[in-house]
């Protein structure tokens, strides 16, 4: 299985990926790394592990549609599975979903459908619930939206502190987001019928 990852800033996700990758514990190939900030951080994590990166930005483009075509066009001769957003802060249009269809995962620092949006854990914690968690879903063209694939909950001790929840909670995505690229290639793999 071919993945890619999109990516716009620290990149703590796709290092979990690549080095799951590196480690052989998710058997597939990281064929690309997708960025759309050229100074995101991700850009160096990238180089670390020698996994090409493309820099696509969109205010180089007329519309999201050709900033789109783009990156199908620098996907498809890599013959991609499965694209995974990890911190890919844009919602997906229809060039990208049509192109692929039910191939498209994100991770989210909440249990959706509860705290959608790009600040998540500093939401779920001001608001003062007590369980927070990591969802892992299927991609449409809302923020945060789609099919959930997978969930972990994430207990907030009392006076506990925004920077050791936020720590916590990376920790549970990078397992996650490994344990759930790994049932997916399971059922990707029994799909193939040996003859
Ligand atoms: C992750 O916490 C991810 O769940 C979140 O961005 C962070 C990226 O961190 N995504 C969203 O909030 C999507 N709405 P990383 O760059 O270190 O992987």
């Amino acid at each position: 299985m071919n993945i890619a990852v999109f990516a716009s800033g620290n990149g703590s996700n796709f290092a979990a990926i690549a080095e799951a990758i590196k480690k052989g514990e998710i058997k597939a190939n990281l064929k690309a790394l997708i960025v759309d900030k050229p100074k995101a951080y991700v850009i160096s994590r990238a180089k670390e592990y020698n996994i090409p990166c493309y820099i696509v930005k969109l205010k180089d483009f007329n519309n999201k549609e050709e900033y789109e075509e783009k990156i199908v066009s620098i996907l498809k001769p890599l013959n991609i599975d499965l694209i995974c957003l990890a911190g890919y802060m844009k919602i997906c249009g229809e060039v990208l979903l049509n192109n692929y269809p039910n191939k498209i995962i994100n991770i989210h620092p909440a249990l959706l459908p509860a705290f959608k949006g790009a600040h998540a854990i500093l939401d779920a914690y001001n608001y003062g619930v007590k369980i927070t968690g990591v969802t892992i879903h299927y991609v449409n063209n809302e923020i945060d939206g789609g099919k959930i694939i997978a969930q972990e909950a994430v207990t907030i001790n009392d006076d506990e502190k925004i920077e050791t929840l936020e720590t916590r909670i990376h920790e549970v995505e990078h397992k996650l987001y490994v344990k759930t690229i790994n049932k997916l290639l399971e059922d990707y793999n029994a799909r193939i019928i040996k003859c």
